[in-house]
């Protein structure tokens, strides 16, 4: 049983899309044993809540210095014991120490098809803003493992997603949601819980 710990930190479909893909069997042989957000009022919580999943929120807010809200953060992680740490709209830059802890056992979706739209500044309707701006026909998402870098990891998967002409931010956003990010991030998870993807 693959044991994961997923951080969030707004809406939380991606969770949900966890949280069904483990009840409707396309996700096998896994379970959530923790959800963390950085923000006490993110709606991802009550996901978790409805679902009896444990959660907790560690907020920046909380501590005097980034190092210590990094401390509680990597601490809480954990304290779940998980073999997988999913980065399901987690818009922290995760501490180093973390990355080392967990080397090679960290995944994160992003909403672009990588390395177009990623790195600094480059996260939640933003991406989609600039890809607009660009004017881009196809855009998507990435799932790919987490290093020292940002969005520079290993990519594991990718789905693209068609611009179309009149899209605003948010209706490209939810496309990309619900064509590219809700399929990949389950389908990862899963191969990664029966030996196909990290097994190295
Ligand atoms: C998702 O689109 C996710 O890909 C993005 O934040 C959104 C969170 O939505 N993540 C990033 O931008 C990471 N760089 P959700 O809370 O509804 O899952």
């Amino acid at each position: 049983m693959l044991k994961i710990c997923v951080c969030v930190s707004g809406g939380g479909t991606n969770l949900q899309a966890i949280i069904d893909g483990i009840a409707d069997g396309t996700i096998t042989n896994t379970q959530i044993v923790g959800v963390i957000s950085n923000n006490k009022n993110a709606y991802a919580l009550e996901r978790a809540a409805a679902h009896s999943i444990p959660a907790a929120c560690v907020s920046p807010k909380d501590f005097e210095d980034r190092a210590q809200f990094y401390d509680a953060l990597l601490e809480k992680v954990k304290s779940y014991q998980p073999d997988l740490v999913v980065l399901a709209g987690f818009l922290v830059n995760v501490p180093e120490a973390m990355i080392r802890e967990y080397k090679n056992r960290i995944i994160n979706i992003h909403p672009s098809l990588i390395p177009s739209f990623c790195g600094v500044g480059y996260y939640g309707l933003k991406v989609h803003e600039a890809v607009l701006q660009r004017g881009v026909k196809v855009t998507g998402a990435t799932v790919h493992v987490v290093d020292e870098g940002m969005d520079t990891g290993r990519i594991l998967f990718q789905k693209a997603v068609s611009v179309e002409e009149g899209d605003t931010p948010k209706m490209l956003q939810q496309r990309v949601m619900e064509q590219a990010e809700w399929i990949l991030l389950p389908k990862a998870i899963n191969k990664i819980a029966n030996g196909e993807l990290l097994s190295e």
